[in-house]
């Protein structure tokens, strides 16, 4: 299905990140994994996708940062022939009340979510549209749709991120490239993994199906997305929230 085509995927070292690095590479498709951190574990996705066929590469990069992420694309478009889907995964939390919330946490959070969204976008766009299929998916969250107490920055980024994503719809639109976000509810991941017990509890009773999400639900949908199947889905945003946000 993705066979031929190059994906660039942020964040995924670990949880969302690395279930859909995995499927994007089950369905035929070579891997540009960006992690911030651990190298170990971008080497180990990078492993596990390789045994699936894949060419796979890990770049470090804080993609907050405009000059790495230019650094990291510029490689990227060296090393593999096409870029052909923009993953726009990598995400972080500073939680906090407005009334207690620091300059320092706001801009963090703006800066990884919103601006890395922003850079990766910028610096592939013109590979993107050199592709027969470009794809850009970039994952917001209901955060973004419906607001959450303690998440005035995530919120704020996640909801910058959608209308991002709908300018960029536009604007790529009449070279062929669409994009669309994905906004997961409760997903079981480490982000959600430190949420106190009575922030699970509420995930449960709030959410109609009754349970948390897996990385997996939200990769199949990414999947979903990058594939040809989807050819005439842009600008849209698809929850993957067990209808939490409806
Ligand atoms: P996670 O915390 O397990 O993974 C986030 C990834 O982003 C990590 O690999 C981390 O290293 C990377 N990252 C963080 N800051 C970075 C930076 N400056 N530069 C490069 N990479 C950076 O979280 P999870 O749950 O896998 O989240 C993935 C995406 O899904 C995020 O955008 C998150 O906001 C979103 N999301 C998650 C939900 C959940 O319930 N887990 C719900 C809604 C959205």
């Amino acid at each position: 299905m993705l066979n031929g085509k190059t994906a660039v995927v942020t964040g995924a070292s670990r949880g969302i990140g690395k279930a859909i690095s995995l499927c994007l590479a089950r369905a035929g498709a070579d891997l540009a994994l960006i992690y911030a951190g651990s190298k170990e574990a971008a080497e180990g996705v990078c492993k596990e996708a390789k045994k699936l066929g894949a060419k796979a590469i890990s770049y470090q990069c804080n993609v907050a940062d405009w000059s790495q992420s230019k650094a990291v694309c510029d490689a990227i478009t060296q090393d593999f022939s096409t870029v052909d889907i923009l993953v726009n995964n990598a995400g972080a939390t500073q939680d906090n009340l407005i009334v207690r919330m620091s300059e320092e946490d706001f801009d963090a959070v703006i800066g990884v979510n919103l601006k890395g969204a922003f850079n990766f976008t910028r610096h592939l766009a013109r590979a993107l549209m050199k592709s027969s299929s470009g794809r850009i998916i970039n994952i917001t969250s209901v955060s973004g749709l419906m607001g959450n107490p303690g998440q005035a920055n995530y919120s704020a980024a996640k909801a910058g991120v959608i209308g991002l994503t709908k300018t960029v719809a536009k604007e790529l639109a009449a070279r062929g490239v669409t994009c669309n976000a994905v906004a997961p509810g409760f997903i079981q991941t480490d982000m959600t993994a430190s949420l106190p017990q009575a922030v699970k509890d509420y995930a449960h009773t709030a959410t109609p199906l009754r349970r948390m999400g897996s990385a997996d639900e939200v990769a199949e949908t990414v999947a979903f997305l990058a594939s040809s199947q989807s050819s005439y889905i842009t600008g849209e945003v698809i929850r993957v929230d067990g209808g939490l946000c409806m």
